[in-house]
């Protein structure tokens, strides 16, 4: 059975593109965005690692880490990540683990054995400080992911455990939040002074700053 949220993201040790880690120990107090692909010197992941590397400062605000993940090894990823650098124009300094014998894949189920035996499809984890999952989402190999929506889920998990809100649809920074229906309209009142509207008893919005 695959990982799942709520689950404690498995540990592990592994080479990457800046030294060996220690996954939890890596990821500290940070939060982490880990995504696989499925080779190294492939388009789509190309555009992707670029993508990345060019939301640095993005990751930063957030205090989230980048890590990328190929079924490949790191000799292979330093090449290609001058690729990345020269074709994205941008310099990508995040690590990249390098999984030639596709171990962390196995343990993450990233290997989609219907799709392939031995690459990794697009998977994202994003993983809070506590190192439990808070997203998974899996993408096809054909299919580049949406990064606006990566940091967008972050910046919506990140305001839920600030605020004890909940977003909705297309919600994005600046947007009404919802109150939670465990929340009752009294102690709604007490903890949203700036008011909330009640469009029905289980639909308030309120603003957040
Ligand atoms: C790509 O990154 O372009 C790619 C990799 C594997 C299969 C299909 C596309």
């Amino acid at each position: 059975m695959g990982l799942r949220i709520g689950d404690i993201a498995p540990n592990f040790s592994v080479e990457t593109t800046k030294g060996k880690i220690d996954f939890h120990d890596w990821i500290g107090d940070s939060w982490c965005f880990f995504f696989s692909h499925p080779a190294d010197f492939t388009p789509v992941c190309t555009t992707e690692m670029g993508r990345t590397a060019q939301l640095a400062g993005e990751f930063d605000k957030r205090n989230t880490k980048p890590l990328g993940l190929s079924t490949d090894g790191v000799k292979e990823h330093l090449a290609w990540i001058e690729d990345v650098n020269d074709t994205q124009n941008t310099t990508l300094t995040f690590p990249i683990v390098a999984d030639a014998d596709t171990k962390i894949a196995q343990l993450f189920d990233m290997i989609h054995p219907n799709e392939s035996d031995t690459a990794a499809v697009r998977s994202v984890f994003i993983i809070d400080p506590n190192k439990k999952i808070r997203l998974t989402m899996t993408y096809p190999m054909n299919v580049g992911r949406n990064f606006d929506e990566i940091l967008r889920v972050i910046d919506a998990l990140q305001a839920g455990d600030k605020n004890g809100i909940a977003t909705p649809a297309d919600w994005n920074v600046g947007d009404k939040v919802i109150i939670p229906p465990s929340v009752s309209n009294e102690d709604a009142a007490k903890k949203f002074p700036q008011g909330f509207d009640e469009i029905r008893p289980y639909l308030r919005f309120t603003t957040i700053g």
